[in-house]
């Protein structure tokens, strides 16, 4: 079917953020009924596009035809219009709804003036039934799990009527066995005539699942329309990043027999008393990292929060350079020198509509630099933030700029530098390289292996596996609040270690 009319058509998009051309002069044609894989490195740009291609964002310039016709959208309405539909790598469902009534939300089909459930329920069993994406429409979004609450994104999505579907990064949030089973729905959609658009940085994935493939790097198609088939994960690679990737890798190991933290039997209850934190007991000694592999949700954001004093623990110790900290306030813990990369950058770990020096004092505001006896010194903080903005390589036109000014991967390694200020003894590092781009991926990779090296020890967690295992000296496995599993970051494979998260497989000994 050569001649046939193309679903998408993207001609010379180009759209400018300031500072970054985040996509220059695109092209991208889309076939009708294929899986068409975009793939290139973190900030390469693809999420730019595809926001344009939903209207989420206008592009400066370029057009944009579906199926053969010119459009304009002025928003995501239009677009849903005409039959586009997008789900976004963070879900947006409402946790005490329903699957039914999440997917029906703000398109609810009504009977003489009230919404007709009957007609949601049966119309969403007959998609799910259709497209071999199996969800119950009764129970609560809560109740789910991360691969349940993608096929509800994705049945929203297809509710609406859209013939076109773009999945922006989706497996970045599954573990192995679950980015199996949602490549088997997108061939399902495929066989029932859907264009999918999927995003991902991650090769394996892209040779797997798709018909087409195209490239972007920096901003600008490098390859289009390559057949699946016809490329090897080595050409792409090539294709994506000039050169070769960069991996996180440790190489000879640099733990000592110092312990910097011991964790014994620390257990967190939830107000109902639940134990969401289950009798942990771990050990960091001076320049090692542990990582603690687990699907989110699973305790250790509250484990985090336990060791920074954030939240109190119900039993158990936490014992840092040979002091019982374990009833110690945050403030107290990071002026013994432990360091804390949150979880949420934008929620935790800055101020966004703050400048950089001003970042650089949040949370240590009591300590040199930032503070001379009970007095702030926001000369002092200047100084140290120039400071960090040049060993950490942050890029920005100043340290008067809001940290909102700053890309991802920028105000990350503010976070990094500003943690690894005074010399901290203990770094807790959950996500440190989530959603950013290879460079300050790296970079990051860079800090911690040589303050490792200079006997940091590090509790290192992510969700990103390759991260973890290339990352790890020693490798937890975290359940429902237990950590059931120590694996070998030497042999492990992602699939095992992703098995030993869901509780499927038997790798190494429960402890
Ligand atoms: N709303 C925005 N404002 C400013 N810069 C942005 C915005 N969105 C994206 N960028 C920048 O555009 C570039 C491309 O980003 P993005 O499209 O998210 O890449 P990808 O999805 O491939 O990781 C990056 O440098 C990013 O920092
Ligand atoms: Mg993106």
């Amino acid at each position: 079917m050569p001649d046939q009319v193309p679903a998408v058509r993207l001609s010379s998009i180009t759209k400018r953020f300031p500072g970054v051309v985040a996509n220059r002069d695109i092209d991208l044609v889309i076939a009708r009924g294929e899986v068409h894989a975009l793939c290139g490195e973190n900030g390469a740009g693809k999420s730019t596009l595809m926001k344009i291609l939903y209207g989420m964002q206008r592009p400066d310039e370029g057009e944009i035809e579906i199926d053969g016709q010119k459009v304009s959208f002025r928003s995501p309405a239009d677009a849903i219009a005409r039959g586009i539909g997008m789900v976004h790598q963070h879900f947006k469902l409402a946790d005490n709804l329903t699957v039914l009534e999440n997917v029906i939300l703000g398109a609810e089909p009504t009977r003489l003036g009230r919404i007709d459930f009957a007609a949601a329920r049966a119309r969403i069993r007959e998609m799910s039934q259709a497209y071999g994406l199996r969800v119950d429409p009764d129970v609560l979004v809560e109740r789910l799990g991360v691969g349940d609450r993608q096929r509800v994104e994705i049945l929203k999505v297809l509710y609406r009527g859209a013939k076109i579907l773009i999945l922006d990064e989706p497996t970045a949030v599954l573990v192995p066995q679950e980015v199996e089973e949602l490549f088997a729905n997108l061939r399902e959609l495929r066989a029932e005539g859907l264009t999918v658009l999927f995003i991902s940085h991650k090769l394996d994935e892209v040779l797997s699942v798709a018909d087409t493939i195209s490239v972007i790097r920096r901003g600008t198609t490098v390859a289009t329309g390559l057949p699946a088939s016809g490329v090897t994960a080595p050409q792409l690679a090539e294709l994506m990043v000039g050169s070769e990737l960069p991996t996180p890798e440790l190489r000879e190991s640099t733990v000592t027999d110092e312990v910097q933290l011991e964790v014994a039997g620390l257990t967190v209850r939830t107000a109902e008393g639940r134990a969401v934190v289950d009798e942990v007991s771990l050990r960091i000694r001076r320049g090692e990292i542990v990582g603690l592999a687990g699907v989110e949700g699973n305790g250790q954001g509250e484990l985090i929060e336990a060791l920074m004093g954030i939240r109190p623990a119900d039993s158990g110790t936490i014992v840092y350079g040979g002091e019982d900290v374990t009833g110690w306030p945050t403030r107290r813990r990071r002026e013994a020198g432990i360091g804390y990369i949150p979880e949420d950058r934008h929620r935790q770990g800055l101020i966004l509509e703050g400048t950089l020096w001003e970042n650089r004092m949040l949370g240590h505001q009591t300590r040199r630099p930032n503070s001379r006896g009970p007095w702030i010194d926001k000369r002092g903080a200047r100084r140290d933030t120039t400071r960090i903005v040049r060993e950490y390589d942050v890029r920005t036109p100043g340290i008067d700029v809001p940290a909102a000014a700053l890309s991802g991967g920028n105000q990350q390694k503010l976070i990094v530098g500003r943690e690894m200020s005074g010399e901290p003894r203990l770094l807790i590092a959950a996500h440190p390289t989530r959603g950013i781009d290879v460079g300050a991926q790296a970079a990051i990779w860079d800090y911690l292996r040589s303050a490792r090296a200079a006997g940091l020890a590090v509790l290192l967690i992510s969700a990103d596996l390759e991260e973890l295992i290339g990352m790890s000296d020693t490798l937890h496995v975290i359940l429902r609040g237990r950590l059931v599993a120590q694996v070998d970051p030497g042999t492990v494979t992602p699939e095992e270690l992703g098995s030993a998260m869901t509780g499927a497989g038997r790798a190494g000994d429960a402890g």
